[in-house]
């Protein structure tokens, strides 16, 4: 099911919650349209690549794509990259951080004229007569990672940040914050590197109008009110390295590969 964000006729965020099937993560996918031109953020896997195309050329008016747009380079992100640079003329925005790394995606493709690196400090996306802007959300959670707010709609498409791990109403806006949290928490303690880039990146995001953030996984923030809550809880999140003890940096006791073992014998 497609969800329309915004929709003023001439600019358009459209969000895909209900394309992954089977072993894969739930994902959602982004489509920005402007008049004629379009960007699909974090497209995501060859899983849902089918789909994907199918419901997303439905919103193009002039059937071509313009942008294929990785926040960061996770399989469940950019990997079906091969397909898109086949199926359409699109060029492809991702960290430049990853430019290198990116290709082995499309190993067989040419990526001359057709890659854009975004620099680390971001910058602003022509998109007709609006502008996407990458705003820099490094290790949040991956190294080189950014998060695209659209001015016109006021949205954050915020990555992985804001996750929410979650069975059924993917695309419902959350209403209770503090009933959502248990939804997030494991998540964010896990994937997010720590506190510091938590601070630095709630710090900038309260510069933003915001009337949507809406994550890669689970359910989006809808009005201010909401918005602030999450900002607050990101910007106190003990996260990442700052959890790690002796305790996780271990030797595996020398039974371990036996236990393995034992597990595949018993499947047998
Ligand atoms: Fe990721
Ligand atoms: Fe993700």
């Amino acid at each position: 099911m497609a969800v329309e964000f915004f929709n003023d006729g001439q600019h358009k965020c459209i969000g895909f919650y209900d394309l992954v099937s089977g072993d894969g993560i739930q994902a959602n996918q982004f489509l920005v349209v402007n008049g004629g031109h379009s960007a699909l953020i974090d497209p995501g896997g060859d899983l849902i690549y089918r789909d994907l195309f199918m419901e997303s050329y439905r919103y193009l008016f002039t059937k071509s794509l313009e942008y294929v747009i990785g926040s960061h380079q996770d399989p469940d992100i950019i990997s079906s990259l091969n397909q898109w640079m086949l199926g359409s003329s699109c060029k492809v925005i991702v960290p430049k951080l990853w430019e290198r790394f990116i290709p082995h995606f499309a190993p067989k493709l040419d990526f001359k004229n057709r890659l854009i690196g975004i620099p680390d400090e971001g910058m602003n996306i022509q998109l007709g007569d609006a502008v996407l802007q990458a705003l820099p959300a490094h290790f949040l959670h991956s190294e080189g990672n950014f998060h695209f707010y659209d001015p016109v709609a006021k949205i954050l498409f915020s990555g992985d940040l804001g996750t929410s791990l979650v069975n059924s109403d993917f695309s419902r806006p959350v209403d209770n914050f503090e009933a959502h949290i248990p939804h997030m928490e494991k998540f964010h303690q896990r994937y997010m590197s720590g506190n510091k880039v938590c601070r630095l990146w709630a710090n900038m995001a309260r510069k933003l109008d915001l009337e949507w953030v809406i994550p890669q996984h689970g359910r989006p923030f809808k009005g201010k009110p909401v918005i602030t809550k999450l900002i607050d809880w990101v910007e106190k999140l003990q996260c990442g390295v700052d959890l790690m003890t002796q305790d996780n940096y271990q030797i595996p006791c020398s039974t371990t590969g036996e236990k393995i073992n034992h597990a595949a014998a018993r499947r047998r």
